[in-house]
Protein backbone atom coordinates (compact mmCIF):
# COMPACT_ATOMS: atom_id res chain seq x y z
CA UNK A 1 0.00 0.00 0.00
CA UNK A 2 2.55 2.22 0.56
CA UNK A 3 4.54 1.26 -2.14
CA UNK A 4 1.63 1.88 -4.45
CA UNK A 5 1.55 5.55 -2.53
CA UNK A 6 5.11 6.38 -3.36
CA UNK A 7 5.04 5.30 -6.89
CA UNK A 8 1.87 7.63 -7.42
CA UNK A 9 4.07 10.69 -5.93
CA UNK A 10 6.94 9.85 -7.93
CA UNK A 11 5.00 9.37 -11.20
CA UNK A 12 3.50 13.01 -10.55
CA UNK A 13 6.63 14.37 -9.58
CA UNK A 14 7.75 13.24 -13.08
CA UNK A 15 4.81 14.43 -14.85
CA UNK A 16 5.35 18.07 -13.23
CA UNK A 17 9.18 17.72 -14.43
CA UNK A 18 8.36 16.78 -18.07
CA UNK A 19 6.03 19.77 -17.87
CA UNK A 20 8.14 22.55 -16.81
CA UNK A 21 10.34 22.44 -20.23
CA UNK A 22 6.96 22.62 -22.30
CA UNK A 23 5.38 24.82 -20.30
CA UNK A 24 8.80 27.82 -20.95
CA UNK A 25 8.95 26.96 -24.46
CA UNK A 26 5.26 27.71 -24.48
CA UNK A 27 5.56 31.00 -22.67
CA UNK A 28 9.02 31.87 -24.70
CA UNK A 29 6.85 32.30 -27.81
CA UNK A 30 4.83 35.32 -26.37
CA UNK A 31 8.73 36.92 -26.37
CA UNK A 32 8.49 36.58 -30.00
CA UNK A 33 9.94 34.10 -32.88
CA UNK A 34 13.06 32.25 -32.51
CA UNK A 35 15.10 29.29 -32.54
CA UNK A 36 14.67 27.89 -28.96
CA UNK A 37 13.48 24.55 -28.53
CA UNK A 38 11.23 22.45 -26.36
CA UNK A 39 14.00 20.79 -26.32
CA UNK A 40 16.75 23.42 -25.45
CA UNK A 41 14.48 24.12 -22.47
CA UNK A 42 14.46 20.79 -21.37
CA UNK A 43 18.43 20.62 -21.39
CA UNK A 44 18.48 24.18 -19.95
CA UNK A 45 15.91 23.13 -16.70
CA UNK A 46 17.71 19.64 -16.18
CA UNK A 47 20.97 21.09 -15.79
CA UNK A 48 19.51 24.15 -13.08
CA UNK A 49 17.70 20.74 -11.16
CA UNK A 50 20.72 20.78 -8.94
CA UNK A 51 19.42 24.65 -7.75
CA UNK A 52 16.92 26.15 -5.32
CA UNK A 53 13.74 26.47 -6.48
CA UNK A 54 14.02 29.97 -6.51
CA UNK A 55 17.19 29.96 -8.02
CA UNK A 56 15.26 27.82 -10.80
CA UNK A 57 12.55 30.45 -11.31
CA UNK A 58 15.31 33.15 -11.95
CA UNK A 59 16.80 31.00 -14.68
CA UNK A 60 13.47 30.10 -16.16
CA UNK A 61 11.98 33.20 -16.16
CA UNK A 62 15.45 34.77 -18.23
CA UNK A 63 14.90 32.05 -20.59
CA UNK A 64 11.60 32.50 -21.68
CA UNK A 65 12.70 35.85 -22.56
CA UNK A 66 15.31 35.10 -24.92
CA UNK A 67 13.54 33.70 -28.29
CA UNK A 68 14.14 37.48 -30.26
CA UNK A 69 17.72 37.78 -29.04
CA UNK A 70 18.75 34.23 -30.19
CA UNK A 71 16.95 35.07 -33.54
CA UNK A 72 19.24 38.01 -34.02
CA UNK A 73 22.44 36.49 -33.04
CA UNK A 74 21.70 33.26 -35.46
CA UNK A 75 21.22 36.20 -38.23
CA UNK A 76 24.09 38.54 -37.70
CA UNK A 77 26.93 36.20 -35.50
CA UNK A 78 28.82 34.12 -37.78
CA UNK A 79 30.09 30.99 -36.67
CA UNK A 80 33.29 31.35 -37.54
CA UNK A 81 36.12 30.86 -34.95
CA UNK A 82 36.63 33.99 -33.01
CA UNK A 83 35.48 34.66 -29.28
CA UNK A 84 31.86 35.41 -28.00
CA UNK A 85 32.40 37.86 -25.11
CA UNK A 86 28.55 38.02 -23.48
CA UNK A 87 28.90 41.02 -21.18
CA UNK A 88 26.83 41.22 -17.90
CA UNK A 89 26.03 37.91 -18.85
CA UNK A 90 23.84 37.55 -15.46
CA UNK A 91 22.21 33.15 -14.62
CA UNK A 92 24.14 32.37 -18.12
CA UNK A 93 21.34 31.20 -20.12
CA UNK A 94 22.14 33.11 -23.17
CA UNK A 95 25.81 32.29 -23.35
CA UNK A 96 24.75 28.29 -22.83
CA UNK A 97 22.69 28.51 -25.32
CA UNK A 98 25.31 29.76 -27.46
CA UNK A 99 27.83 27.32 -26.30
CA UNK A 100 25.95 23.99 -26.72
CA UNK A 101 25.17 25.07 -30.23
CA UNK A 102 28.69 26.47 -31.52
CA UNK A 103 31.74 25.99 -31.28
CA UNK A 104 33.21 28.87 -30.69
CA UNK A 105 35.21 30.38 -27.50
CA UNK A 106 32.50 31.65 -25.38
CA UNK A 107 33.58 34.50 -22.37
CA UNK A 108 30.95 35.71 -19.96
CA UNK A 109 31.56 38.55 -17.79
CA UNK A 110 29.29 38.82 -14.86
CA UNK A 111 29.38 41.47 -11.30
CA UNK A 112 27.06 39.77 -9.24
CA UNK A 113 28.66 37.03 -7.09
CA UNK A 114 25.37 35.26 -6.77
CA UNK A 115 24.89 35.16 -10.25
CA UNK A 116 27.60 34.45 -11.26
CA UNK A 117 27.66 31.23 -9.24
CA UNK A 118 24.59 30.21 -10.95
CA UNK A 119 26.35 30.48 -14.15
CA UNK A 120 29.06 28.58 -13.28
CA UNK A 121 27.15 25.93 -11.82
CA UNK A 122 24.68 25.18 -14.64
CA UNK A 123 27.36 25.45 -17.13
CA UNK A 124 29.72 23.40 -15.65
CA UNK A 125 29.83 20.61 -18.43
CA UNK A 126 30.22 22.66 -21.05
CA UNK A 127 33.80 23.11 -22.41
CA UNK A 128 34.17 26.43 -24.59
CA UNK A 129 32.11 28.22 -21.93
CA UNK A 130 33.45 30.64 -18.86
CA UNK A 131 32.51 33.06 -16.56
CA UNK A 132 34.62 35.51 -14.79
CA UNK A 133 33.81 38.14 -12.04
CA UNK A 134 34.34 41.66 -13.49
CA UNK A 135 32.56 44.89 -13.60
CA UNK A 136 32.21 45.67 -17.33
CA UNK A 137 32.27 49.79 -16.58
CA UNK A 138 35.74 49.22 -15.37
CA UNK A 139 37.57 46.54 -17.62
CA UNK A 140 39.45 46.33 -20.66
CA UNK A 141 37.12 43.82 -23.07
CA UNK A 142 39.57 41.43 -24.50
CA UNK A 143 39.95 41.19 -28.32
CA UNK A 144 36.49 39.71 -29.38
CA UNK A 145 34.95 39.19 -32.68
CA UNK A 146 31.56 39.23 -30.98
CA UNK A 147 30.52 41.50 -28.36
CA UNK A 148 27.05 41.11 -26.54
CA UNK A 149 25.95 43.53 -24.51
CA UNK A 150 21.82 42.04 -23.57
CA UNK A 151 19.35 43.99 -21.18
CA UNK A 152 22.50 45.63 -19.42
CA UNK A 153 23.86 49.02 -20.60
CA UNK A 154 20.36 50.29 -19.38
CA UNK A 155 21.72 50.18 -15.76
CA UNK A 156 24.53 52.87 -16.16
CA UNK A 157 24.24 56.45 -16.26
CA UNK A 158 25.10 57.97 -19.95
CA UNK A 159 28.53 58.53 -19.43
CA UNK A 160 29.43 54.91 -18.60
CA UNK A 161 27.36 54.10 -21.15
CA UNK A 162 29.49 55.63 -23.83
CA UNK A 163 32.94 54.25 -22.11
CA UNK A 164 31.57 50.56 -22.04
CA UNK A 165 30.78 51.41 -25.87
CA UNK A 166 33.84 52.75 -26.65
CA UNK A 167 35.96 50.30 -24.91
CA UNK A 168 33.96 47.70 -27.04
CA UNK A 169 34.49 49.32 -30.36
CA UNK A 170 38.62 49.14 -29.42
CA UNK A 171 37.94 45.55 -28.58
CA UNK A 172 36.18 44.09 -31.58
CA UNK A 173 38.30 42.67 -34.32
CA UNK A 174 37.73 43.73 -37.98
CA UNK A 175 34.47 43.03 -38.96
CA UNK A 176 33.66 41.95 -35.33
CA UNK A 177 29.95 42.49 -33.87
CA UNK A 178 28.11 44.16 -31.75
CA UNK A 179 25.21 43.09 -30.71
CA UNK A 180 23.12 45.51 -28.02
CA UNK A 181 19.59 44.01 -27.13
CA UNK A 182 18.02 46.70 -24.44
CA UNK A 183 14.88 48.58 -24.20
CA UNK A 184 13.43 51.84 -25.52
CA UNK A 185 11.04 54.54 -24.87
CA UNK A 186 8.76 53.33 -27.76
CA UNK A 187 5.84 52.13 -27.67
CA UNK A 188 4.95 53.75 -24.50
CA UNK A 189 2.71 51.83 -23.13
CA UNK A 190 5.81 49.33 -22.93
CA UNK A 191 8.50 51.67 -21.82
CA UNK A 192 6.07 52.77 -18.42
CA UNK A 193 5.25 49.13 -18.18
CA UNK A 194 9.26 48.03 -18.12
CA UNK A 195 10.54 51.15 -16.16
CA UNK A 196 7.85 50.31 -13.67
CA UNK A 197 8.73 46.59 -13.07
CA UNK A 198 12.31 47.38 -13.39
CA UNK A 199 12.31 50.37 -11.03
CA UNK A 200 10.53 47.79 -8.36
CA UNK A 201 13.74 45.24 -8.91
CA UNK A 202 16.40 47.88 -8.57
CA UNK A 203 14.67 49.09 -5.20
CA UNK A 204 14.91 45.32 -4.31
CA UNK A 205 18.20 45.18 -5.69
CA UNK A 206 17.72 42.28 -7.10
CA UNK A 207 21.55 42.41 -9.14
CA UNK A 208 23.11 42.74 -5.82
CA UNK A 209 25.39 45.94 -6.35
CA UNK A 210 24.77 49.37 -6.29
CA UNK A 211 22.29 50.84 -9.50
CA UNK A 212 20.54 53.68 -10.55
CA UNK A 213 17.16 53.83 -9.26
CA UNK A 214 15.69 53.55 -12.32
CA UNK A 215 16.76 52.18 -15.78
CA UNK A 216 17.71 54.24 -18.19
CA UNK A 217 16.11 53.38 -21.09
CA UNK A 218 17.09 55.60 -24.58
CA UNK A 219 14.73 57.02 -27.40
CA UNK A 220 15.75 55.06 -30.53
CA UNK A 221 17.72 58.40 -31.61
CA UNK A 222 19.56 58.97 -28.03
CA UNK A 223 20.40 54.94 -28.68
CA UNK A 224 21.41 55.77 -31.89
CA UNK A 225 23.21 59.12 -31.21
CA UNK A 226 25.47 57.34 -28.21
CA UNK A 227 26.42 54.29 -30.64
CA UNK A 228 27.60 56.62 -33.20
CA UNK A 229 29.53 58.69 -31.45
CA UNK A 230 31.02 56.23 -29.37
CA UNK A 231 33.42 54.66 -32.80
CA UNK A 232 30.72 52.39 -33.83
CA UNK A 233 28.71 52.19 -37.06
CA UNK A 234 25.18 50.77 -37.01
CA UNK A 235 24.45 47.95 -39.56
CA UNK A 236 21.27 47.38 -38.59
CA UNK A 237 18.25 48.37 -36.05
CA UNK A 238 15.02 46.99 -35.39
CA UNK A 239 12.35 46.82 -32.64
CA UNK A 240 11.70 43.62 -31.17
CA UNK A 241 8.26 41.90 -32.54
CA UNK A 242 6.63 40.43 -29.53
CA UNK A 243 3.47 40.10 -27.31
CA UNK A 244 5.52 40.66 -23.76
CA UNK A 245 5.58 44.41 -22.17
CA UNK A 246 8.51 44.69 -22.91
CA UNK A 247 9.46 47.63 -25.57
CA UNK A 248 13.16 45.80 -26.47
CA UNK A 249 15.35 46.94 -29.35
CA UNK A 250 18.46 46.08 -31.16
CA UNK A 251 21.52 46.99 -33.14
CA UNK A 252 24.01 45.41 -34.89
CA UNK A 253 27.02 47.32 -34.86
CA UNK A 254 30.50 47.43 -36.11
CA UNK A 255 33.77 49.01 -35.61
CA UNK A 256 33.80 52.70 -37.81
CA UNK A 257 36.33 52.74 -40.04
C1 LIG B 1 18.98 42.08 -17.03
S1 LIG B 1 20.40 41.15 -16.65
C2 LIG B 1 20.80 40.48 -18.26
C3 LIG B 1 21.66 39.27 -18.14
C4 LIG B 1 22.09 38.63 -19.45
N1 LIG B 1 22.74 39.58 -20.32
C5 LIG B 1 20.94 37.96 -20.14
O1 LIG B 1 20.56 38.42 -21.22
O2 LIG B 1 20.43 36.97 -19.63
C6 LIG B 1 21.70 42.37 -16.46
C7 LIG B 1 22.96 41.75 -15.88
O3 LIG B 1 24.03 42.71 -15.90
C8 LIG B 1 24.78 42.53 -14.72
N2 LIG B 1 25.57 43.74 -14.44
C9 LIG B 1 25.12 44.92 -13.96
N3 LIG B 1 26.13 45.79 -13.80
C10 LIG B 1 27.26 45.14 -14.19
C11 LIG B 1 28.64 45.49 -14.23
N4 LIG B 1 29.03 46.71 -13.83
N5 LIG B 1 29.53 44.59 -14.69
C12 LIG B 1 29.11 43.34 -15.08
N6 LIG B 1 27.82 42.94 -15.04
C13 LIG B 1 26.90 43.82 -14.60
C14 LIG B 1 23.71 42.28 -13.66
O4 LIG B 1 24.23 41.73 -12.48
C15 LIG B 1 22.79 41.34 -14.42
O5 LIG B 1 23.17 40.02 -14.27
Amino acid sequence: MQNQAYKQILFRTNRRKQMIPHILYQLSRIFGDGPLTNQDCRQITDSCSSLSFSDQMRVWTRLICLQPILKAINQYIPTTPGRIIDLGSGYGVLSWLLASSRKQEILGIEVSLPRLAIAQQITKDIQNLTFEHGDIANIAVEPSSTILLIDVLCLFPIGTQQRILFSCADSLTNNGILLLKDNTTIPKWKFHYASLEERVKLFLGIYSIPTLEQPNYLSPDTWRNLITRSNLKIRDEFLVKSLAPYPGIIYICQKSS
